[in-house]
């Protein structure tokens, strides 16, 4: 029996003030867009922006309905804009924000981390991952597979042999 350890590595800051300027204007950009989260069960509005490597960035915020599972958590939405739109470009960082304050910055869900770490899987290169809840701490992430070790992925399907 061998006992392993897994270490987790992320960025924290506390303020904005230490933030390069780029990945400070893409957390502005997400959270200007928090008003267009459609919350109308839950009240807790989410915007999620996905900056491409061409530059381009692409804003999703959550989506609730009546039918509480049909709604859609906003990094989804991004997620699924962003390639629907640019199947050929690679996702470079996916800024999270939350209006309500969390010591911990709200970050995202199992199913969305599948998502996220799908496309990670496929273009071969890490998604930065950046999260701010109201004036929490800002948490910066290199890669989705810290936020889902041992995650499940296509290669799993094919057949070996
Ligand atoms: N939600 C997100 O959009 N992203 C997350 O990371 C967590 C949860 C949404 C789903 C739902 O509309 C609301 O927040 C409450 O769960």
């Amino acid at each position: 029996m061998n006992k392993k350890l897994l270490n987790i590595e992320f960025l924290e800051y506390d303020s904005t003030n230490d933030i390069d300027n780029d990945l400070l204007d893409l957390i502005n950009q997400a959270e200007d867009n928090l008003e267009n989260a459609y919350a109308p069960y839950s009240n807790f509005k989410v915007s999620a922006l996905c900056e491409m490597e061409n530059g381009v960035f692409v804003l999703g915020t959550n989506q609730e309905n009546a039918a509480y599972p049909s709604g859609l958590c906003a990094e989804r939405v991004a997620v699924f804009a962003a390639k629907s739109k640019f199947p050929n470009q690679k996702i470079k960082n996916i800024v999270i924000t939350t209006e309500q304050f969390s010591e911990i910055p709200c970050s995202p869900c199992g199913s969305c981390r599948q998502v996220i770490a799908e496309y990670e899987q496929q273009q071969q290169s890490p998604i930065q991952i950046i999260l701010k809840s109201g004036e929490s701490t800002i948490l910066v992430f290199k890669s989705i597979a810290d936020l889902l070790p041992f995650s499940f992925g296509g290669d799993m399907l094919k057949k070996k042999g």
